[in-house]
């Protein structure tokens, strides 16, 4: 397994590996998953290749939000029983898709071999993707903040509303507090109005600057959208439905400056494991 690793790596050697972005928030329900699908949608129509990662152990339903059925999960790749190939599953438009597992047990019990084979499985997906989307649990649970933590980048998605806004920061608190060093983003959804996100997002980011010494890029306003509600009740991207939409031209948005801003990789930058090897090293 280590040779066929060391092969892999010596085969892709000089292609640039993927950036791996958490989407996070503090509250729930602010709209991470379909955020996820419709800037994971939005950036492969910008020919990015993408995949979307379940990470939500508590809800994970990005197959849901999609209308997809997958028959195998992570925990199929873990005990060997399936190839990774035969566990992601072909999203609209070519979008990618690692379905999520229910309970994270299944990781805790994972044998030597399991390890190695993960190894190996990390070094194909940091090399298949430009990007990889990793949809996360609300909340600042521990297990969140681990996994945040193995991801290059997180955009931490809030709604205008107090709660929404404070967890945000508590959120952003919480990683600086267990030195995060990733880069940090903010994306506001369901506006009413561009001018109210832009008020908060800004205040933010200086409070976010002057108590905890650390910048926070704004990516993105989303407006409430009704058309997203109906794309959710048709199990359908609010992309593949209504790109012209309000909040589909938001995404598109959102895209171009995720693909402009400045990156730091962890990967490069330490020259860590990839992905999938960071995510093990949590399990051990
Ligand atoms: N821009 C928007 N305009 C209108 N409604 C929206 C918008 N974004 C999200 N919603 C509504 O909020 C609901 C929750 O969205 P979503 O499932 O993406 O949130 P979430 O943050 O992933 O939730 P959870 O924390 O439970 O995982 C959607 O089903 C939709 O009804
Ligand atoms: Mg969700």
């Amino acid at each position: 397994m280590f040779d066929q690793a060391a092969g892999l790596r010596k085969r892709v050697n000089g292609v640039r590996k993927s950036r791996v972005i958490a989407i996070a928030s503090g509250k729930g329900g602010v709209g991470k998953t379909n955020v996820a699908v419709n800037l994971g949608m939005a950036l492969q129509r910008k020919n990015k290749k993408v995949l979307l990662v379940d990470a939500d152990l508590g809800t994970a339903n990005i197959d849901v939000l999609l209308g997809l059925t997958p028959k195998y999960h992570l925990g199929h790749l873990l005990n060997g029983e399936k190839e990774l190939t035969e566990i992601i599953i072909d999203g609209p438009e070519g979008l990618d898709i690692l379905p999520g597992t229910s309970g994270i047990e299944e990781f805790l019990d994972i044998s030597r071999r399991q390890v190695e084979r993960l190894r190996l499985l990390s070094f194909q997906l940091e090399y298949s993707y430009d990007i990889i989307l990793v949809d996360i649990s609300a909340g600042v649970h521990s297990s969140n903040i681990n996994f945040i933590s193995i991801c290059d980048e997180v955009i931490v998605v809030l709604v205008p509303e107090p709660t929404a806004i404070m967890d945000a920061y508590s959120l952003v608190k919480i990683l600086h507090n267990h030195q995060y060093d990733g880069k940090i983003n903010l994306l506001i959804n369901q506006l009413n109005s561009r001018q109210e996100g832009k008020g908060i997002l800004e205040r933010m980011s200086k409070v976010i600057r002057e108590y905890l010494g650390i910048e926070a890029e704004i990516v993105g306003y989303i407006p409430f959208d009704n058309n997203l509600r109906q794309a959710v009740k048709k199990q359908k991207a609010l992309l593949e439905l209504y790109p012209g939409s309000r909040a589909g031209q938001a995404f598109d948005e959102v895209a171009e400056m995720l693909i402009n801003s400045r990156t730091v990789n962890k990967v490069e930058k330490d020259n860590k494991e990839g992905f999938i090897g960071r995510l093990l090293n949590l399990f051990k």
